[in-house]
């Protein structure tokens, strides 16, 4: 991946912390989905008062695209930290990476985790997800 699509994907999930919905935790992620045709899906934490109804910035980027008709990924950006402030990572929750596991292939699915535009690490779904159940299990 090019160095100017993971800033460009930084920049769209920081741009995300400001629409984060977060009266409980005050916990802001923000996530850039990027397309394998190359258009990117933002995404915010939404909290509820009812708290298990929340719903992460992550699984807020992918339910955007798939709703819009979007099926094949390259890669999530996610940023996060307390009052919006970057602190270190924010690595994706077990739902979430289930959720990623649904719609893309675990060996190439790219998930960086940045804390700043020249603070980030790639891994794969795989890595992050290992034996993962996935709907080819299910053939
Ligand atoms: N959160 C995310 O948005 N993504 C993650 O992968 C980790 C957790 C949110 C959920 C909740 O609004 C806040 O962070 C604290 O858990």
């Amino acid at each position: 991946m090019k160095e100017t699509e993971i800033r460009r994907l930084i920049d769209t999930a920081v741009g995300q912390l400001k629409f984060s919905y977060v009266p409980y935790s005050n916990f802001r992620v923000g996530a850039a989905l990027l397309t394998k045709s190359g258009k990117i899906y933002g995404g915010c934490n939404i909290e509820n008062a009812s708290y298990t109804p929340t719903n992460c910035a992550e699984r807020t980027a992918f339910f955007k695209a798939v709703s819009e008709g979007e099926r094949e990924f390259q890669a999530i950006c996610i940023v996060g930290g307390k009052d919006g402030v970057l602190t270190g990572y924010t690595p994706p929750c077990g739902v979430c990476r289930q959720v990623m596991m649904e719609f893309c292939d675990p060996e190439t699915f790219q998930i960086i985790l940045a804390a700043g535009k020249e603070h980030y690490d790639i891994f794969t779904l795989r890595e992050l997800l290992p034996l993962g159940f996935g709907p080819g299990d299910l053939l």
